[in-house]
């Protein structure tokens, strides 16, 4: 939620900014804003509610001039999006601006005493209270900048990464951050930048440094950078290089993010295998599992949390687990686990999932199973990610770069990634053939090419999308591990079209849901062959008796659904346990159709954002 990008040298900072926040629009479209200092005694402060282009058009030719600069793309949390509530906030007349990503929890009272000091506040929002906190600091103590920065950071409850420019220091920029992330780029000599990932550090340099909780970075254009932590204790600053290509944040020639990361699966898929799998060999070889194997090993039980699709994947990794590896499994929606005061055993093995490695609510239950002793283990998209440095140990999903709002290639990756590890699992333990274990991994390496063909189809899914433009509510059905695909399904098209749409366990339609299916009423089935085809047709007959709209996926060559649905969609014919890593592949681009057809901006779907670092 909320993007920000900063820098300092000796550049123009205004493209700069701009082209950072096109790239971080991703994380919040609401209002965007720039503060650039022109080096002398004036912060320009501009800032507009809407897209980036907005701001541009509200800029015109009046460019700022300045080499030191800050800006921001918001989803609103304090106040609605509006120019006031827009970042920067300032203090001290304008001569103090902060940009920040988080939320204050504190801020009412921080805000009633700074009030009662003779502070006047413009916007709605907790980062205009953080900003006076800090003029107030310094004006209190006499402190420098950072040291006042330290003082007031010690005062807040809840997270930020924040980036500040002061009039009076024309050569610094100060960063600092807590459960919400913040990358700094190293450049030329003394040249920084500052982003909520390195999306746009990565066409200035590869160096970068991930900021740990509770550190301030002090960037001086004469004296570099220096790192303190709110103890005032000097950090060490780590240097890694980015592996991210430049291209895997561009469009490359398809409308949307979104389109382009669904086509990517076929080579997102095989990454996620990649140097992990060997066919000939019939081995998975995943540190992360091998260096714990006596947690693994003598796990009583599994605890799955995650978030949205993330949630979806470990629901898939539930079948799995049990069917491969004899443990049982819990899935839970972070945001419940960590307020239910669940009971953790220091023998469960907790697999927090997640893309972006930030969700706030995914990070809050870890802390909490962390807490309890319980071995936590990350899958994870983004690299250095917060997620990724808060659990025991992880593996990475390496899908590449996900933009699109709408989880694509972020699912499929984390499917696959949980199938290998449940399937070295079992192996591990014993519990699988030989046999049944080579076949499966034949099967999964056979997987990227299938996903191929589906995309093949992609014009006659554009066709039968075309056919579901004007519904207001769809069912999506689906069984065992293609029941958390129906969930997937749904929230695919209700995120980025607006339809309200549910998915289901088919079997459970007759308790309720069947009393919405009409001639109006789209149901995508997901019926492939597997054990229980059979109990799915008859679901299937259920709706056709009642007048539903029938899609169904079914396995290729499958005659007899062709008789019954309006609509069907030939899936390759796979394993049953890997069935997800296709069934979602129409579904996703059934959704992306008929959003495009209403005319909605699937990239960037209203309310929502990539990385949910608030509660
Ligand atoms: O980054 P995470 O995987 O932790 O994010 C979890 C959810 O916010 C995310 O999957 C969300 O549901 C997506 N918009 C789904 O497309």
């Amino acid at each position: 939620m909320c993007g920000i990008v900063g820098y300092i040298g000796e550049k123009d900072c205004f493209p700069i900014l701009i082209k950072g926040l096109r790239r971080l629009e991703y994380r919040g479209y609401d209002s965007a804003g720039v503060a650039v200092f022109d080096g002398e005694s004036t912060i320009n402060i501009l800032k507009k509610k809407g897209k980036v282009e907005d701001l541009l058009a509200f800029v015109g030719k009046d460019i700022p001039p300045g080499s030191t600069g800050i800006g921001h793309t918001r989803w609103a949390t304090h106040g609605p999006p509006s120019d006031v509530n827009a970042h920067p906030h300032t203090a001290r007349f304008g001569r103090l601006a902060m940009i920040h990503n988080g939320i204050i929890e504190n801020y009412e009272s921080l805000r009633t005493s700074l009030e009662t000091n003779g502070h006047a506040f413009v916007s709605d929002t907790d980062t205009e209270v953080l900003i006076h906190l800090i003029d107030e600091v310094q004006n209190r103590t006499n402190a420098s900048l950072s040291d006042a920065v330290q003082m007031a950071l010690k005062e807040v409850e809840g997270a930020y990464a924040i980036a500040l420019v002061d009039a009076s220091e024309p050569d610094m920029l100060i960063a600092a951050r807590k459960s919400s992330p913040l990358v700094i780029g190293v450049g030329e000599e003394n040249e920084f930048y500052v982003a909520s990932d390195a999306t746009p550090i990565i066409e200035h340099t590869q160096n970068v440094i991930y900021l740990d909780d509770e550190e301030v970075a002090v960037m001086h254009r004469k004296k570099g950078l220096i790192i303190k932590n709110l103890q005032n204790t000097v950090i060490t600053p780590e240097v890694h290089a980015l592996e991210m290509q430049i291209e895997a944040i561009e469009k490359g020639g398809f409308q949307h993010f979104m389109l382009k990361e669904i086509f990517e699966q076929p080579n997102s898929i095989l990454d996620s295998i990649r140097g992990r799998v060997s066919v000939s060999r019939s081995e998975i070889n995943m540190s992360g599992i091998d260096a714990h194997w006596d947690k693994w090993n003598a796990a009583q039980r599994i605890i799955i949390i995650a978030c949205g699709t993330s949630w979806h994947a470990g629901m898939i990794a539930e079948y799995l687990f049990e069917d491969f590896a004899r443990i049982p499994v819990e899935v839970e929606y972070a945001s419940e686990f960590r307020y239910r005061n669940p009971i953790i055993r220091s023998n469960d093995v907790v697999i927090a999932i997640s893309q972006s490695g930030e969700t706030a609510d995914t990070l809050a239950a870890i802390k909490l199973a962390k807490d309890q002793g319980a071995h936590l283990f990350g899958v994870c998209n983004v690299v250095g990610s917060s997620i990724a440095r808060e659990t025991d140990s992880g593996a990475y999903t390496h899908a590449g770069p996900e933009i699109g709002v709408a989880s694509t290639k972020a699912f499929t990756a984390q499917v696959t990634v949980l199938t290998l590890i449940a399937l070295l699992v079992g192996k591990k333990k014993g519990l699988l053939s030989t046999q049944r274990f080579s076949r499966l991994l034949v099967e999964l390496k056979a997987i990227p090419d299938k996903v191929q063909k589906l995309l093949e189809q992609d014009a006659r899914i554009k066709e039968i999308a075309g056919h579901f433009v004007k519904s207001e509510n769809a069912l999506y059905l689906g069984r065992g591990v293609n029941f958390p695909v129906a969930l997937e399904g749904a929230l695919k098209l209700k995120e980025i079209s607006y339809i309200h749409a549910e998915g289901y366990p088919s079997a459970e339609m007759k308790h309720g849901p069947i009393a919405l299916i009409d001639e109006e009423m789209p149901v995508f089935f997901i019926a492939t062959a597997d054990d229980v085809y059979e109990k799915i047709v008859s679901n299937i007959q259920e709706v056709k008796a009642r007048g539903g709209r029938l899609v169904a996926l079914v396995s290729a060559g499958n005659q007899e659904l062709k008789q019954l649905a309006e609509f069907v969609i030939e899936v390759p014919k796979t394993d049953q346990a890997l069935a997800p890593l296709l069934t979602v592949v129409p579904l996703q681009l059934l959704s992306y159709h008929i959003a495009v057809m209403r005319d909605c901006n699937v990239d960037q779907p209203r309310n929502l954002a990539k990385s949910v670092t608030v509660e």
